[in-house]
């Protein structure tokens, strides 16, 4: 199983702080953003993985990490996303990495308070298809709401207006090799972008895409309030008293 985190984009939902930096370069707590997500691979036991940024200081991102020896990697990848054409644009840029293996994707600024490791060995077993996480939130008009029917995923809704349900589709998602071929069918939405929403509502047609609720708290940094919750949320993990 390969690892792909996805550090592009130019975050401008928290300009002014990231006018001059990347938003995965941010500080959440004591470490950069990003260190978080490849942690939470390298737990899971996912150990080949590669990093796609783009937009600001992209070059950091080599400074800052290098062949992730603090996480005990021998080797990290690296890919540049050139335009901000979304989270399956940026995936598609992987596929030579990927090769001819699975792959789990974690968006850079996607925080889990517990192991994934369970959930990609479940996947690592499963014959063909995708996996997704999802978690209850109070706010599901801010991400992908899934609608689960009979036990299944039945569609994925992006950020809907009028939410069926308040279950997100978190930033971590499991795919076979077919996902890049499933990205070149994509066509941007309104915003613009190659929606990952697109692609699982594709492996929803299918049939063959599973799915589990993550356990412990789940955050995002997407505005100033997920980031101020994600700071706090990784410093009381920490017995920090606020
Ligand atoms: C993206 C996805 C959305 C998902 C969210 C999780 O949204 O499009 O489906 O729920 O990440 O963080 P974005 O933050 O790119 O707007």
């Amino acid at each position: 199983m390969k690892g792909v985190v996805l550090a592009g984009g130019l975050g401008s939902r928290l300009r002014p702080l990231t006018r001059v930096t990347n938003k995965h370069l941010l500080p959440v707590y004591d470490k950069p953003m990003i260190f978080y997500p490849i942690q939470t691979l390298v737990d899971a036991g996912v150990t080949e993985i590669m990093i796609v940024t783009g937009g600001n200081n992209a070059g950091e991102f080599l400074r800052l990490i290098g062949n992730g020896e603090e996480f005990g990697l021998r080797h990290m990848n690296y890919t540049y996303q050139k335009n901000e054409g979304g989270i399956a644009e940026a995936l598609a840029l992987t596929k030579h990495f990927v090769g001819d293996d699975k792959v789990v994707v974690i968006l850079g600024d996607n925080f889990v308070q517990g192991s994934i490791k369970k959930a990609v060995e479940d996947f690592h077993a499963q014959p063909s298809g995708g996996k997704i996480f999802l978690k209850e939130v109070d706010n599901p008009k801010e991400f992908g709401v899934a609608v689960v029917e009979d036990g299944k995923v039945a569609n994925i809704i992006e950020k809907p207006e009028d939410p069926p349900t308040n279950y997100a589709v978190i930033g971590i998602y499991m795919y076979d090799n077919d996902v890049f071929n499933i990205c070149e069918t994509l066509k941007p939405s309104d915003r613009g972008e190659l929606e990952i929403t697109d692609v699982n509502n594709e492996y929803i047609r299918r049939g063959t895409m599973t799915y589990e609720f993550i356990d412990g708290w789940w955050a995002d940094c997407g505005s100033f309030e997920a980031l101020l919750r994600s700071n706090i949320l990784v410093a009381r993990e920490r017995g920090v008293e606020l």
